[in-house]
């Protein structure tokens, strides 16, 4: 019998992981996802160099060419501007991407979910289905129930749900979101609305000021996409008591917002037809990330990083493809499963972590350093004294690299663990603890 995989959340993450083990006949995965149907939701998203590569070994090659995602004509990955002068004050660089193909693209997130789609039989894929409880007993399986009334059984359960996972909280209740009080609202639409605007900046562009930021590229498919963020204060403005999640908003607050901006800022926000309201949380890092030898999470439900780096779509799709290495090396396709046993889905867990936390954990640890000082820097705007320009600048070119993010090499780590564990380095002291509650059960 294979291994019965059930995947909780049709996401970009828990597409890519339903596509990794497809070919491996000792695993029978299933995906369930809440939405009753897959349609165009979310704005735009940047696919980085490692994502697109690991895209690439997937088989989903039609991610990468240039009608599905745009990318800088200038072959820089992102340009910072000064907010009111539009000088170009930073730029990032890539360091070894020689393949036109892999540079920085940029897409509208649903057409990132449709490419997935396309590789993943239908039939695995069950709408409507919204996890609302999951218990795990280590020697038997893990049931979840949905919301409809409905449970299944499975072998091992992946929460692939998001930043606000079901999954992550049945295991760790305490496990808190929390928001620094940034407003992002997303917009994308046609290239025509903006086309003949005469700074219409070709290159992705990060306008950045104290005072939030505005970013503007093109987007593959003949678009246009915006994300632009501006702080409030949450504790004494009415308007933003509460993170608001994908929710409209009104494109007169980023008219309002975005006016003294560098004139090209303005002239886009104009043609702006619509905006949607987003707010990024974030949490901390998790202790584990897999539970009773039997639930792991993976993506954004896995890593609470709340959109640092504009990279959590790469970081879901190298979670999945990690992860779907990790079930190949225990699990063979050519080998038949013979006896299933906990340990050997905790060895894919462990290699799983041992592949991803190293990395996702350095993410998350800027994160948390980034806010503490942004908390900081927001807390005297309040207080009537704004960043100076001096401090900002300095702030904005004293940036960074994030070539390691941007560049990672998920399969490379991947190796590495294998070849540690192979000589003896790593902990797989799971063995040793099974054996004593193997026969402890005796
Ligand atoms: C609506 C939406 C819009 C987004 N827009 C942007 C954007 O414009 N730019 C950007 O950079 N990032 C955006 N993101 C975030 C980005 O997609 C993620 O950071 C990244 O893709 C990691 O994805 P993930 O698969 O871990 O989680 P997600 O992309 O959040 O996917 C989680 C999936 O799980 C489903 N789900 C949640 N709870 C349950 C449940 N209880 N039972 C069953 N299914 C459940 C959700 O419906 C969703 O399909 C968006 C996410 C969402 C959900
Ligand atoms: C699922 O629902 C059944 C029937 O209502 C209940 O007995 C069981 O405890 C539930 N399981 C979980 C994991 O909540």
């Amino acid at each position: 019998m294979p291994l019965r995989v059930a995947i909780i959340g049709a996401g970009v993450g828990g597409l890519a992981l339903a596509v990794a083990p497809q070919a491996n006949p000792n695993l029978d995965v299933q995906v369930y996802e809440r939405a009753t149907e897959l349609k165009e939701i979310g704005a735009l998203v940047g696919v980085g160099p490692n994502a697109l590569r690991t895209l690439e070994k997937l088989g989903v090659p039609d991610v990468l060419t240039d009608e599905v995602g745009w990318r800088s004509p200038s072959g820089i990955p992102m340009i910072f501007k000064h907010w009111r002068t539009g000088e170009i004050l930073s730029t990032d660089q890539y360091h070894n991407v020689p393949d036109h193909r892999r540079h920085y693209a940029r897409r509208h997130r649903a057409k990132l979910q449709q490419a997935l789609l396309k590789r993943i039989s239908r039939h695995i894929i069950h709408l409507g289905r919204k996890a609302e409880s999951v218990k795990a007993i280590r020697a038997e399986g893990v049931t979840v129930n949905f919301t409809d009334g409905t449970s299944i059984k499975a072998d091992v359960v992946i929460g692939a749900d998001g930043i606000k996972s079901k999954i992550r909280y049945a295991f760790v209740p305490a496990h808190e979101l929390t928001w620094l009080g940034d407003v992002v609202l997303r917009s994308t639409f046609d290239y025509s609305l903006v086309e003949d605007i005469r700074e219409i900046p070709q290159d992705s562009s990060h306008f950045s000021g104290p005072n939030g930021f505005f970013f503007g590229t093109r987007i593959g498919s003949g678009g246009f996409g915006v994300t632009a963020s501006f702080p409030v204060d949450s504790r004494n403005d009415g308007r933003y008591k509460e993170p608001v999640w994908n929710a409209p908003a009104s494109v007169d607050t980023l008219r309002e917002r975005f006016k003294d901006w560098a004139p090209v800022v303005p002239k886009i926000i104009d043609r702006v037809p619509r905006v949607r309201q987003y707010a990024n949380v974030a949490g901390a890092e998790l202790e584990h990330w897999s539970f009773e030898d039997r639930v792991t999470l993976l993506g954004d439900a896995a890593h609470t990083h709340g959109g640092a780096f504009a990279t959590g779509v790469g970081l879901a799709i190298d979670d999945a493809y990690a992860l779907g290495l990790a079930f190949d090396h225990v699990f063979p396709a050519a080998v038949a499963i013979g006896a299933m046993s906990p340990t050997r889905i905790r060895e894919v867990f462990d290699l799983y972590e041992a592949t991803r936390r190293p990395h996702t954990g350095k993410v998350l640890a800027v994160v948390h350093e980034t806010r503490a000082k942004t908390a900081d820097r927001l807390q005297k705007l309040f207080a009537g004294e704004p960043e100076t320009d001096e401090d900002f600048r300095y702030r904005l070119t004293h940036r960074g690299d994030p070539v390691w993010v941007n560049e990672h090499d998920v399969e490379a780590a991947f190796v590495k663990v294998l070849e540690e564990s192979a000589s003896g380095q790593a902990t797989p002291n799971t063995q040793v603890e099974d054996q004593v509650q193997e026969q402890s059960r005796l």
